[in-house]
C-alpha cells in the first residue's frame, strides 16, 4: 500500500534509521555509511540520536499519535507498544555512553531496526486504515528530519 502523503517524511527518516541500525550491529552488513571502528559508530549514533532520532520521535509523539489515539482499541495498544519502544531506544542510547560498547551498540541497532520495521509494516498501515483521509489534516506538519535541519 502506498504511504499517505502526509506521513511519507517519516518513512524517509525510517530509511536513514535502518541504515544507521544496520551499520552499528555486531554482524553488520557493510552499508554506505562505512563506519569501521567502534568509536566511529558511537560518535555516529550519538549524533544521529540528537539530530535525527529525537526530532523524529517528537514528530510521531506530538503530531501523529495524538491524532491516531482513541479511535480503535487495537491501534491504541499498538501505539502504546511503540511508545514503550521509544523509551527502550532512549535507554539503549544512554547505555552506550556507559561502556561495553560493542554489545550496547548491537542492542541499540537491533532495537531500532525492529522498531522501524514494526512501524512501517504494522503501525503505519493500521493508521492509514483507521484514519484514512483524516490524515490530510497533517498536511505540511511533518517534515523529514534531514530536510528540516538541512543536513
Ligand atoms: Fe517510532
Ligand atoms: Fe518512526
Amino acid at each position: 500500500m502506498k504511504r499517505h502523503k502526509t506521513i511519507v517524511p517519516l518513512s524517509h527518516d525510517h530509511y536513514d534509521g535502518l541504515l544507521l541500525a544496520q551499520s552499528v550491529k555486531k554482524n553488520f552488513i557493510k552499508t554506505k555509511l562505512g563506519l569501521s571502528s567502534i568509536e566511529d559508530k558511537v560518535k555516529f549514533v550519538i549524533n544521529a540520536y540528537n539530530t535525527e532520532l529525537i526530532p523524529h520521535f517528537n514528530h510521531e509523539e506530538v503530531i501523529l499519535f495524538p491524532l491516531a489515539l482513541g479511535k480503535d482499541e487495537e491501534l491504541d495498544d499498538m501505539i502504546n507498544e511503540i511508545l514503550d519502544e521509544h523509551d527502550k531506544i532512549h535507554k539503549a542510547v544512554s547505555r552506550i555512553s556507559e561502556g561495553n560498547l560493542e554489545q550496547n551498540l548491537d542492542e541499540f541497532g537491533l532495537l531500532l531496526e525492529s522498531h522501524i520495521r514494526k512501524e512501517e509494516r504494522i503501525l503505519f498501515p493500521k493508521i492509514e486504515e483507521i484514519l484514512g483521509d483524516e490524515l490530510d489534516i497533517l498536511d505540511g506538519q511533518i517534515i523529514a528530519v534531514k530536510d528540516s535541519c538541512g543536513i
